[in-house]
């Protein structure tokens, strides 16, 4: 394995602190109504919160993302979630670390703390319910038993629904001193890093990543990355996106780093939402073996290659 410049290295120690679930993104758009569409046809529950949209799926009460009014696209905060008596203790790390907490923005006060990391994202802290799954969640891989038909007429296309947020990849400005503050002041530990990407997991059990990093020269959301049941229902999802004029993407392939089928879906901001399944997941307490591979190894085992749009920070060059 390859020594990581900024990496701090996985351990079981018990005592660690950190937080255990990405519970949700916010995005800022100009117009809401291009949001509401798009993720509404992508499967979610999209609800209208009156200025505001919740990114939900169906049967689940969580709130995975929101989806607020701004003067351009662009990713307004990330939100990560801890057990309550993790709170003071990250509180008090992040300070430790020379972190400065900032007043949250106006209207997103809540029971937590705020800071930024050192691409500029604003973060937040809080105590909320662990919304990241305790163990692998599988599907059906056989659609149907001896007898019947699997594959209904296209016309008969079952409506396929996301069962929640897995993730998200945003762009970043360094991603060994990402990699570094986020396993210092969350706890989270790198799973993979190429010298491109780099992907992390929480310590209270996660999937493989719930938080992920591209290379760029400014901060941004590349994409937000839905958990499927099955290869089957990405298909069924890309499809449909395709059919509602959403044929700009990447897939269906293989990830190597976390292992997921994939389809990305093109957004109308030139950012993506990803249909995703079977991601590996890391159990809690676990040292997984993470390394540092090479880009070309690690991109997708298998699929097409992705298109020359694909790594494009479209809020580069935009932030006040
Ligand atoms: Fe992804």
């Amino acid at each position: 394995m390859t020594a990581i410049r900024g990496y701090v290295a996985p351990t079981s120690d018990r005592s660690a602190v950190g937080v255990h679930s990405l519970d949700h993104f916010t995005l800022a758009v100009p117009n809401l109504k291009p949001a509401q569409k798009f993720y509404g046809d992508f499967g979610l529950d999209v609800r209208d919160e009156g200025g505001s949209l919740g990114l939900k799926t169906y049967g689940h009460d969580h709130r995975w993302g929101t989806v607020v009014e701004g003067s351009r696209k662009r990713l307004h905060h990330l939100s990560f979630a801890c057990f309550p008596d993790d709170l003071t203790r990250l509180k008090a790390q992040a300070e430790a670390n020379g972190v400065v907490l900032v007043d949250p923005p106006p209207g997103f006060e809540s029971n937590g703390f705020w800071i930024r990391d050192p691409a500029g994202v604003l973060i937040e802290v809080k105590v909320a319910p662990k919304s990241s799954p305790d163990r692998k969640l599988s599907g059906p891989w056989s659609s149907s038993p001896e007898g019947i038909p699997g594959a209904p007429v296209r016309s008969k296309a079952p409506v396929i629904r996301p069962r929640r947020l897995s993730h998200v990849l945003v762009f970043t400005t360094d991603i060994g001193i990402a990699l570094e503050f986020y396993a210092r002041n969350l706890g989270l530990r790198m799973s993979d890093r190429t010298d491109k990407v780099a992907f992390m997991h929480g310590i209270h059990g996660s999937d493989h990543h719930i938080l992920a990093f591209a290379q760029s020269d400014a901060p941004g959301l590349h994409h937000c990355s839905w958990d499927m049941a099955s290869v089957d229902e990405i298909g069924i999802g890309a499809a449909h996106m395709a059919d509602k004029g959403y044929t700009r993407g990447w897939g269906l392939g293989r990830h190597v780093l976390g292992s997921n089928y994939f389809h990305y879906v093109q957004d109308p901001w030139g950012s993506f939402a990803e249909y995703s399944a079977d991601i590996d997941y890391v159990a809690k307490q676990q040292d997984w073996p993470g390394a540092y591979h090479r880009d070309e190894d690690s991109l997708s085992l298998w699929g097409p290659e992705p298109p020359d749009y694909f790594i494009v920070n479209h809020e580069a060059g935009t932030r006040a």
